[in-house]
């Protein structure tokens, strides 16, 4: 069974910190993981992402970390249409507008799927590298 971690956090900015330790934690206990640091600020853009954006409700979101043997999946569910997710034009000068562009250099594949309602998840996906897929416990 691949591992699977998972927290709600309320909407608020002082949550995106508790959320990037949630995330250090359960890949150290999962053995460690290559590219700590990437996952780290990915999981810090998509949830302060999730309290800017994606809960105009004021409703919870939810971070979850999957760990398959070949890759990390991470995601990121709240509840404002996934429509709305998308990678602003280059603006060299901008104060905002610049995570996504983090995402999706930092991962190797990322993406948004509706769930039910408005709800959705965002997701990007880190494949663990060769070194580590020998040493991981969990099989899909
Ligand atoms: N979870 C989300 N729900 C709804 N819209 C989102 C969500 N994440 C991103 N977006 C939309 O995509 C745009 C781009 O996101 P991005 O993270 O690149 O920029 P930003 O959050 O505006 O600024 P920065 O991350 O640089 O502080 C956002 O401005 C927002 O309109
Ligand atoms: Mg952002």
């Amino acid at each position: 069974m691949p591992h699977l971690a998972q927290h709600a956090y309320g909407a608020t900015p002082q949550t995106v910190r508790s959320a990037r330790d949630f995330a250090m934690r359960a890949l150290d206990s999962w053995g460690g993981c290559g590219r700590r640091d990437d996952i780290r600020t990915c999981v810090s853009e998509l949830a302060g992402n999730a309290v800017r954006h994606g809960t105009p409700n004021g409703h919870d979101y939810l971070l979850r970390l999957i760990q398959h043997p070949h890759c990390l999946h991470v995601e990121v569910h709240d509840s404002a249409p996934h429509s709305r997710v998308r990678i602003p034009p280059a603006s060299p000068n901008g104060e905002a507008g610049r995570g996504m562009h983090i995402v999706q250099e930092l991962g190797d594949d990322w993406g948004v799927r509706a769930l039910t309602g408005t709800d959705k998840a965002v997701w990007v996906c880190f494949r663990r590298p060769e070194s580590l897929i020998a040493r991981c416990s969990c099989t899909s």
